[in-house]
């Protein structure tokens, strides 16, 4: 059966989306071949795409102690569309952040509660400039959330 896969981020000055396009690369690996990819800007994202994904990765930077106003805005708009008709989506989450990073996650797992969405790996934090260790980081993400997708862990 195939597994579909939503990578949902926003970016304002580049990092967090080099993030996303790590974990997209980590989720095209050649080794996984039942699972679809999409791969959207939280402003372009809504609940059609929440509905059909079967796993979530989520990429934000920190903005004032929070997530960006477009991921908000992303979840604002899909939250009454979907309410009910997903189950525990499985999900993860990584965050680019200035010098901290927290507040954007705490953010995201609070709403990520009341959704819901079911956190299946630890979230990635990178503070500051995105590092070849970052990128690594972020692959391995993509690849273990498709892997686990195909395989029939979540
Ligand atoms: C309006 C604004 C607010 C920010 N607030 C925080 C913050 O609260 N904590 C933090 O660590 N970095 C903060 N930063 C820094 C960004 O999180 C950081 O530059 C991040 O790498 C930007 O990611 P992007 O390139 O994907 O937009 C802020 C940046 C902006 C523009």
């Amino acid at each position: 059966m195939r597994r579909n896969l939503l990578i949902v981020y926003h970016s304002q000055t580049g990092r967090t989306e080099a993030m996303a396009r790590a974990v997209q690369d980590g989720a095209a690996d050649p080794l996984i071949e039942s699972v679809d990819v999409r791969f959207l800007r939280a402003a372009v994202a809504g609940p059609d795409d929440l509905l059909w994904a079967h796993g979530l990765l989520l990429g934000t930077p920190e903005n004032f102690g929070y997530m960006s106003g477009a991921m908000k805005d992303f979840f604002d708009r899909t939250f009454y569309p979907v309410e009910g008709r997903i189950q525990s989506l499985p999900y993860a989450a990584f965050v680019s952040a200035g010098n901290d990073g927290s507040g954007a996650i705490r953010a995201v797992h609070r709403i990520a509660n009341g959704y819901p969405l079911r956190e299946v790996q630890e979230p990635i934090i990178a503070r500051g400039e995105i590092t070849p260790d970052v990128i690594g980081r972020c692959r391995e993400l993509g690849m273990t959330l498709a892997a686990g997708l195909e395989a029939g862990l979540y």
